[in-house]
């Protein structure tokens, strides 16, 4: 892959890189049409990362279907698809870990000890391997985009970090792998996620600011419906750091359990303040 990379480093192209975990899906091709756009020759990779789950049941559930994906990704024009294997990037005697200290400590942080040491630590293995000029992550994971933009400034990656909006399904459900593991009957109860997420939206703009009314009413909506809620927080969209009043725009992050599937969707939510027309137009 270094070899590769440096061949296109010489013919001056700019590579772009959109590291996968696999089981792709619209969220992730629309990374790759984001790519397409910023640079000369396009990598994926795909690379289930054992250092990154919680259980080993949940890395051995998480979907994988290698020859689906590199169809995907061949229809999208994809020059390279990088398909590390385990030992490949955990050679035997592996040691170090590679972690963000503060950003890491809220939200999913808080209840995936680990979690996010194991995606820098391979997102920097990823880095170095593919040498980008840029790496297109979704913002779905919002924090995982804001840690590893922490840890190119941190480390001085030379590469820049793009931002790539989440997709939706028509009914607002966040792309997600973890989605094809939802019966029929949790996909309904799923999307009280983005219902929760709205009503949030619409009673700050209405005037709401008390961020702990914010939260009761995403709770309602997702216990209503039978989802359990791990965290549902408003926080500053840089800092990560709770806020109590929404005096700015501020992140609203969730993370839903519905059956054993673990569902994370974020907005950035505005107060009635911005959402009023300024005075004298
Ligand atoms: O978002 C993912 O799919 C993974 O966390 C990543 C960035 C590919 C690292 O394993």
């Amino acid at each position: 892959m270094q070899r590769h990379s440096d061949g296109e480093r010489r013919a001056a192209r700019r590579i772009g890189f959109v590291p996968t975990m696999g089981a792709l899906h619209d969220g992730h091709l629309s990374l790759v049409r984001q790519a397409r756009g910023l640079a000369d020759a396009i990598v994926v990779s795909i690379f289930v990362n054992p250092i990154q789950f919680d259980s080993p049941s949940d890395f051995e559930k998480y979907p994988r279907d290698d020859a689906r994906d590199a169809r995907l990704l061949e229809r999208e024009g994809v020059d390279v698809l990088f398909l590390p294997r385990a030992e490949e990037i955990y050679p035997a005697g592996f040691q170090t870990r590679v972690e963000v200290a503060e950003l890491t400590q809220p939200l999913c942080g808080a209840f995936r000890p680990g979690h996010f040491a194991g995606v820098t630590t391979v997102v920097a293995k990823l880095f170095l391997a593919v040498k980008p000029h840029v790496a297109v992550f979704g913002a779905k994971d919002y924090q995982q985009l804001r840690v590893v933009r922490q840890m190119v400034r941190d480390l001085n990656f030379d590469l820049e970090v793009v931002r790539g909006e989440t997709v939706r399904e028509a009914d607002g459900l966040a792309m997600s792998s973890r989605n094809v593991r939802l019966s029929a009957a949790e996909r309904e109860r799923a999307r009280a996620v983005p219902r929760g997420i709205e009503r949030v939206r619409r009673a700050a703009a209405a005037g709401v600011d008390d961020a702990a009314a914010l939260v009761a009413r995403f709770t309602r909506e997702a216990e209503a419906a039978g989802a359990r809620v791990e965290y549902a927080e408003l926080c500053h969209p840089e800092t990560l750091e709770a806020v109590s009043r929404l005096r700015e725009p501020a992140l609203f992050a969730v993370a839903v359990w519905v059956g054993d599937v673990r569902l994370i969707d974020n907005a950035v939510i505005e107060g009635a303040a911005a959402s009023r027309p300024a005075a004298g137009r």
